[in-house]
């Protein structure tokens, strides 16, 4: 091999690497656990849009992010991804049986979003809440 054969090998070689260990860096994102964005938004709940929040069993999207309203209490609010990890249809809440369930397939999540039943193969983010008079914040 001559002196320029060899800079060629190298910086294929080179090139090799750099794409293989971006393509397992990317396997590795779509393996772990709670799937979801981050998010850190807040919002009025005097808003009409968020009229739905004012009741028990009542929820909104806002940002990816469903929010639930599950007891009555001043912080009985709940936020987890709205993106089923199954096939990315987007979850209710189900008042009754205080559930997050995807209407494509029957996959259920539990309040932390952890699968509880169907074919999702990984549980959905659950955020941080928090209230201050009138205002939601939701982050993580
Ligand atoms: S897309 Fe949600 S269970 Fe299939």
């Amino acid at each position: 091999m001559n002196r320029k054969d060899f800079f060629k090998f190298s910086a294929l070689a080179i090139a090799g690497v750099a794409v293989g260990g971006s393509f397992l860096e990317s396997c590795k994102k779509s393996t772990t656990g709670p799937q979801g964005p981050d998010v850190n938004f807040t919002i009025d709940l005097n808003d009409s849009k968020y009229s739905a929040l004012s009741a028990s069993g009542g929820y909104v999207y806002v940002q990816n992010v469903i929010i639930a309203r599950i007891s009555d209490m001043l912080d009985g609010f709940i936020a987890v991804a709205q993106t089923c990890t199954h096939q990315g249809c987007t979850v209710t809440y189900a008042r009754g049986s205080q559930t997050f369930v995807c209407p494509c397939h029957g996959g259920t999540y539990d309040l932390n979003g952890n699968v509880t039943a169907g074919p999702p193969p990984y549980p959905i983010k659950r955020y941080s809440v928090s209230r201050s008079g009138n205002n939601l914040t939701v982050s993580g």
